[in-house]
């Protein structure tokens, strides 16, 4: 407990009289017994390059596929159902969406079309079309594009072929009729790949809009590739996604991964977009299409106005792949990384403090896995070889709870500032049940590292607080591409409770990392023209936005509630969060020691019909935050069932 308040304790009774319904509960909130502040950087979010959470979630680009890393073969495109989920919830029936093979088809003829090697424009192919020269259309076309109607889209394509296979006509397209569609006419096509913009105006909202790019010429035609994203992007990245992203004010995103960046090569993300190379995703079943790397990561995070937290590859990569990422995003402009990225149109450093080493490198699943013994050597090596670069670098090493973390404190304390853990909650069959399970693991994970400092020498005189770097609940089917689980109004419940945790263990977390924040377990869900959040997203928008700083004592019988309560930096605010997983009213007696309530409050409360009320983009909110002031604080706390309420008073 760092610091005492001065005030005298007035014992102000918010209900005294009417009592709770088990006649059990008395809790007193005290204002003179606090403990470390919470740090910020509990509310971190995380996104991998994994389904489609960046792509199709957050980045704008509409277009399957675009630079043709499956070849176009004329057969329909084939996409992966979803399977039923375990646990109660098994879904409502929405696809998977998981693309298998090429999502583009053919205008003519399927023999008009091969996939060309020499002179591929980027990858390992590129479609060539051949021209009959009798007027008919051939080309390629791509549907199931959400269009928008009135919306603006602006794109590029690049083109090489024969001088007569102009004029090219680029249309999107919305409808069955003649004038369902907006053109770009494209009058001469150069033997050499050349890049010429396109933009349309939808004249009609559909969710199986085309691109179709056509020739009635004569020769050959090559699609080197092609973009189309809505004309509102933010250099790229989608407006209705960013704009969430915003109201979840998150104060630092850990990426590329998780798993994946145990397979990346963190170069294929450089230089002109339309020239990296497409990959199958080293980790996860889709695509990894390169067309965000770390430019377009570092572009968002200024944006959104957050800080980086990159994760290096120490699964199939190493330490000199490590520090020479480092010394391209932090390096001089004279250093030989800082040259190439400048030359790849940013001079000044980025100076991004915190850096993960490596990814769940314990796991049999990790690329590049290795014993626990080796392990160590590679993260003390990895480590040493940043900190020849950057010497004031952050290094987040790899933990998990038992003997990996253990060996990590014991062999590398001089190679780490946190370290980071891995959770997931699984549902369970009653909401009691199904929230606590985030206050134990929680709660497990603190002591257990508390046992370490007490254990491990190496640690003494260090302060080497956890990361909770992934932590989220993980069930039911994929209703938002791979890995897109649904959450609901339960979930919403155990992750207020789970922040009610982080702040109890203040001396013990620094950093945690909601996994992830779109679409993949994520926060925020999107069709793909609408962006939502999820109950989850609604607490920890809530939480960042209204909760206070430092800790106070909540003690006595709260049971079934979960109630944490916080003074602001200034101690003139206090905010008690109070979950209720019942499905009944509990009235909550109260007691305030140390500080006097000035009247009236706030209250925010988050709740639903039931445990599996839910939000989806598109559709009215299920579960919503309501604002209502509070009369002076006299009388009961009546918390309704299934519910997270904030309360806010001012303090004199
Ligand atoms: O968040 C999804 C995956 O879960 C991450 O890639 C991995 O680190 C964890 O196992």
């Amino acid at each position: 407990m760092k610091k005492a308040l001065t005030c005298t304790t007035v014992g102000l009774s918010l209900l005294a009289r009417r009592g709770n319904a088990a006649g059990e509960m008395q809790v007193t909130i005290d204002l003179t017994k606090t403990a470390e502040p919470i740090s910020r950087y509990i509310y971190g979010q995380f996104i991998e390059h994994l389904g489609r959470c960046i792509y199709g979630g957050m980045w704008a680009e509409m277009l399957e596929d675009r630079k043709f890393y499956y070849p176009v073969t004329g057969e329909a495109p084939a996409w992966d159902m979803y399977k039923p989920g375990t646990g109660s919830w098994k879904g409502d029936g929405h696809p998977y969406e998981l693309l298998m093979r090429s999502p583009w088809m053919v205008i003519g003829d399927k023999t008009t079309i091969s996939m060309v090697t020499d002179d591929a424009y980027v990858g390992d192919h590129t479609p060539r079309i051949s021209l009959a020269g009798n007027d008919k259309p051939r080309g390629l076309f791509q549907e199931r594009l959400g269009l928008v109607e009135g919306k603006e889209y602006t794109g590029r394509i690049v083109l090489a072929g024969s001088s007569q296979a102009a004029p090219v006509e680029v249309s999107l397209v919305w409808g069955g009729g003649a004038n369902d569609r907006d053109t770009v006419i494209i009058d001469e096509i150069q033997a050499n790949y050349t890049k010429t913009s396109i933009s349309f105006t939808a004249n009609q909202s559909t969710d199986n809009g085309r691109l179709e790019i056509v020739s009635r010429g004569k020769g050959h035609l090559e699609v080197g590739t092609v973009s189309l994203m809505p004309a509102d992007n933010l250099f790229g990245w989608r407006s209705d996604t960013v704009a969430l992203v915003k109201e979840l004010d998150a104060p630092v995103y850990r990426w590329p991964g998780g798993n994946f960046v145990s397979g990346y090569d963190w170069k294929d993300g450089l230089g002109d977009p339309d020239r990296r190379p497409p990959r199958k995703n080293p980790a996860w079943k889709g695509i990894e299409h390169n067309d965000v790397g770390l430019h377009e990561f570092l572009a968002l995070c200024r944006e959104i106005n957050t800080e980086a937290f990159i994760a290096v590859n120490t699964g199939l990569g190493g330490a000199e792949a490590a520090a020479e990422e480092i010394e391209y995003v932090n390096g001089a402009p004279e250093t030989r990384m800082g040259k190439l990225r400048a030359k790849n149109g940013r001079s000044e450093p980025w100076g991004v403090k915190w850096w993960a080493i490596g990814n769940e490198m314990y796991g049999k699943w990790q690329l590049g896995h290795i014993p626990l013994e080796d392990y160590v050597k590679k993260h003390n090596k990895v480590v040493d070889a940043m900190r020849k670069v950057d010497p004031s670098f952050k290094p987040i090493a790899v933990g998990a709870k038992g003997r990996w973390s253990e060996h990590m404190l014991t062999t590398c304390s001089d190679h780490m500032d946190l370290i980071s853990e891995h959770i997931y909650w699984q549902d369970r069959d009653n909401v009691v049940s199904h929230v606590n399970q985030a206050v134990s693991k929680i709660r497990e994970i603190a002591a257990a590292h508390r046992g370490y400092r007490q254990k491990i020498k190496s640690l003494t005189g260090k302060d080497i607080k956890i990361a909770l770097d992934e932590w989220n609940y993980w069930y039911g089917p994929n209703e938002y591409g791979e890995l897109g689980t649904r959450y609901f109004l339960q979930d919403g419940l155990g992750i207020a409770v789970g922040l009610h945790e982080f702040f109890r263990n203040s001396d013990m977390y620094f950093m945690a990392n909601y996994a992830q924040t779109v679409n993949v377990i994520g926060a925020i869900k999107t069709t793909k023209t609408q962006a939502e959040f999820e109950t989850t997203g609604l607490v920890l928008k809530l939480y960042r936005e209204r909760f206070g700083e430092i800790p106070v004592q909540v003690s006595g019988k709260n049971s079934p509630l979960d109630i944490s309560a916080a003074l602001s930096s200034d101690h003139k605010v206090l905010t008690v969060g109070i979950v209720n997983p019942t499905g009944r009213d509990q009235a909550l007696p109260l007691k305030l020691n140390g500080g006097t309530i000035t009247g009236a409050g706030q209250k925010w409360t988050l709740t639903g019909a039931n445990r599996w009320s839910h939000n989806a983009p598109g559709k009215i909110r299920q579960v919503d935050i309501v604002t209502a002031d509070v009369p002076e604080a006299t009388g009961s706390i009546n918390v309704v069932p299934l519910s997270v309420t904030l309360y806010e008073y001012m303090l004199r």
